[in-house]
């Protein structure tokens, strides 16, 4: 099986889905509440690894938005950016595209271009340095209005040319994206592509909606489309991309044991699917855990993984062009 591990390990991999806020691990969580002077609930970045059990997507939200407090400054956005980047690096991970939740940090009086001035500024360098290139996705939070939307977007315009794309995330039951079509209209008219968290927890439902009133060029999760043989028709037809995380999925409990979990049957039945990390942080795994773990629980091929690492190149937002350039490097090091 370890040679199985260390293909994984050595091939060239892009990162869709990916939170530069669950990208904080708790000794940075730490070092970064003293620089602050912020007081954390727990005596020690071990407790707090400790304390990362969920029982569901709520459960971790919650921990997620409290350990996002310790960032108040443009450097702080660029040390949490910059760590993941490392990781990233570690990981073989050629192409990153990140997402970042303005509306946790402007919501606690963080100026936007704090945040997003540090975030981009780790990028660049990332790119200059480690040779990783990037996109950036702002993700607005469902939990609050479409209105705190559109001022978030409103927010975002002197940085336009930094952004990719627009994105969904946070609690999903009981919040479709029906509620923020308007919002997402405005950002299409913009110039922003979408993508939407959906079928995370919630169901099937939520992703035809996601791509229906939102045009999401690509899914977030979309665990629940397994049970909608039309929805699973229609992202295969279309080459609908959905960006999986397994760790996240099973430390969430939406699946029981790897072993239920939907990525292989999705890859089975035409879906373009590709693995992730989520948020790392929390979850204890970077994207090599996450393919290893799938790679393992669901018995996948040499051929499944190359084709999971195509898929996730092919679902970027970069050009046709650097497309084809990550794709060969993919091809020339899945020969060996
Ligand atoms: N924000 C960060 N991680 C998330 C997840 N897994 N689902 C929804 N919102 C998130
Ligand atoms: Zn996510």
């Amino acid at each position: 099986m370890t040679v199985l591990h260390d293909f994984i390990r050595a091939l060239p991999k892009a990162e869709l889905h990916i939170h530069i806020e669950g990208c904080i691990e708790p000794e940075l969580m730490f070092h970064l509440a003293e620089r602050n002077g912020i007081k954390l609930k727990y005596p020690s970045a071990d407790s707090l690894r400790n304390a990362y059990r969920f029982e569901n997507l709520q459960d971790f939200l919650d921990i997620y938005y409290a350990g996002s407090s310790v960032l108040l400054y443009e450097q702080d956005f660029y040390d949490i950016t910059w760590a993941y980047l490392l990781k990233a690096q570690e990981n073989n991970i050629l192409h990153t595209e990140v997402m970042f939740d303005p509306q946790a940090h402007t919501s606690r009086g963080v100026p936007f271009s704090a945040v997003i001035g540090g975030i981009y500024r780790a990028l660049v360098d990332g790119y200059e340095k480690l040779g990783i290139s990037f996109r950036l996705i702002l993700s607005f939070l469902r939990h609050l209005s479409a209105e705190d939307g559109f001022k978030t977007l409103e927010e975002a315009v002197p940085f336009q040319g930094w952004i990719t794309a627009v994105g969904l995330d946070s609690s999903e039951k009981n919040f479709p994206p029906d509620l923020f079509a308007d919002l997402f209209e405005k950002a299409i008219e913009m110039g922003f592509l979408t993508v939407a968290h959906a079928g995370e927890d919630g169901p099937p439902e939520y992703i035809w909606a996601a791509l229906d009133l939102l045009k999401a060029s690509r899914i977030d999760h979309g665990n629940s489309a397994i049970q909608d043989s039309d929805l699973v028709d229609v992202l295969g037809i279309y080459e609908i991309p959905l960006t999986s995380c397994p760790i996240s999925n099973l430390k969430l409990k939406l699946i029981q044991s790897m072993a239920d979990h939907p990525l292989k049957e999705m890859l089975d039945r035409g879906i373009k699917v590709n693995v992730n990390s989520d948020d790392p942080a929390y979850f204890g795994g970077y994207l090599n855990d996450n393919f290893i773990a799938v790679a393992d629980a669901l018995n996948l091929s040499k051929d499944e993984i190359v084709h999971l690492v195509k898929n996730s190149f092919e679902a970027s937002f970069i050009t046709d062009g650097e497309k084809r350039a990550f794709l060969k490097k993919v091809e020339e090091a899945s020969c060996y």
